[in-house]
């Protein structure tokens, strides 16, 4: 297939997604890169010599780089980034008390991003995501399709697992969606949930759904409380790099992202987790579907929520 992807943030989240586009073996190229010296190097040559042993020849490369710009030409016309650079929460810290210092982190990654890949396509994973998402768009001044944000395809299989776990069925035979924003706005859509086609409502009572959707609406929470040096990874990474792979294969995928949405839900202006066609030119389309009255308003209810808060990152 060919093409580069850039993975910014050699972290937890960035480390992990490297390798799973590594392992696709789809990419000639994944660009890893941090602010920590030797660090995104060091883990390029680990993922490397795991080549032969997994069968892929995709080459990962590791770049030092400062907030300044320095180490930047390693990345340049990256096809796909991914921007995971940023603090993670610790237990009792809401994602939207990372908001000041992940803005200036941000901020500074979308500019040089913007200078060396002026074509990417840019999927946004630092928290608090929405707003991450906007000032990102902001930042690199690419057209609004070409930045999008990961939360709703994790929203999305933590709410799936949960069902799976629940009634003790394959995942497989699970569909679920998250809508809305990835904090206290989420909006878990049972009326889209089936098992092998069924109804969720036919399987489960309605406090039985109610318990599902708010362990999904905590289901970040939950694993940092356990960890409690950091946040969830697995899960994370595998849902950021399905997006970035649709975009390299141009697939077509409809997925749960957050996008910008422009008069669908009656809802416009604002970058808000929604279904939407991805492909090699981002976001192709966003996707309107059924959904029930209630969970509609819900979702204007994170519309207005999150509008507010991406209007401060302008400043930010
Ligand atoms: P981490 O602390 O393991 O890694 C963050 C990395 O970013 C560090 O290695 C750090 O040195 C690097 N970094 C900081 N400033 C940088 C800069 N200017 N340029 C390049 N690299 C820089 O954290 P982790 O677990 O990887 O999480 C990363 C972000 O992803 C956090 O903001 C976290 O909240 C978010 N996240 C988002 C999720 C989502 O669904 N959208 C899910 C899980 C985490
Ligand atoms: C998560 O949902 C913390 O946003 C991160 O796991």
């Amino acid at each position: 297939m060919g093409g580069k992807v850039t993975v910014v943030g050699a972290g937890f989240y960035g480390s992990t997604t490297a390798l799973r586009l590594a392992e696709y073996n789809i990419f000639d190229t994944v660009v890893l890169t941090d602010i920590v010296e030797g660090k995104p190097e060091g883990l390029a040559l680990d993922m490397n010599q795991s080549r032969s042993i997994e069968g892929f020849e995709t080459k990962i490369i590791g770049a030092t780089t400062s907030p300044e710009g320095a180490g930047y030409e390693a990345t340049a016309n990256s096809d796909v980034v991914v921007i995971t650079a940023g603090l993670p929460r610790k237990p009792g810290m809401s994602r939207m008390d990372l908001i000041g210092v992940n803005a200036g982190i941000v901020r500074g990654v979308a500019e040089n991003i913007a200078k060396h890949s002026p074509n990417a396509v840019i999927i946004v994973v630092s928290n608090p995501l929405d707003e991450m998402t906007a000032l990102a768009q902001i930042a690199t001044k690419f057209p609004k399709n070409r930045v999008m944000g990961q939360a709703g395809m994790l929203d999305t299989a933590r709410f799936t697992n949960f069902v799976a776990e629940k009634l003790n069925v394959k995942v497989g035979s699970v569909k679920t969606l998250t809508l809305g924003s990835h904090g206290d706005t989420m909006v878990p859509v049972p009326s889209r949930c089936t098992v092998d086609g069924k109804p969720l409502s036919d399987l489960l009572s309605q406090v039985e759904i109610d318990e599902l959707v708010d362990r999904t609406r905590n289901g970040g929470a939950e694993v940092v409380a356990l960890l409690k040096t950091g946040s969830a990874y697995y899960a994370p990474s595998a849902a950021a790099a399905r997006m970035a792979k649709a975009v390299i294969e141009d697939s077509g995928a409809v997925m749960p992202v957050c996008a910008w949405v422009d008069g669908e839900y009656g809802i416009s202006g604002v970058y808000l987790g929604v279904e939407a066609q991805i492909g090699r030119s981002g976001i192709k389309k966003v996707v309107e579907s059924k959904l029930t009255d209630s969970e509609v308003e819900a979702l204007k209810a994170a519309a207005e929520a999150v509008r507010a808060k991406q209007a401060d990152v302008q400043t930010l």
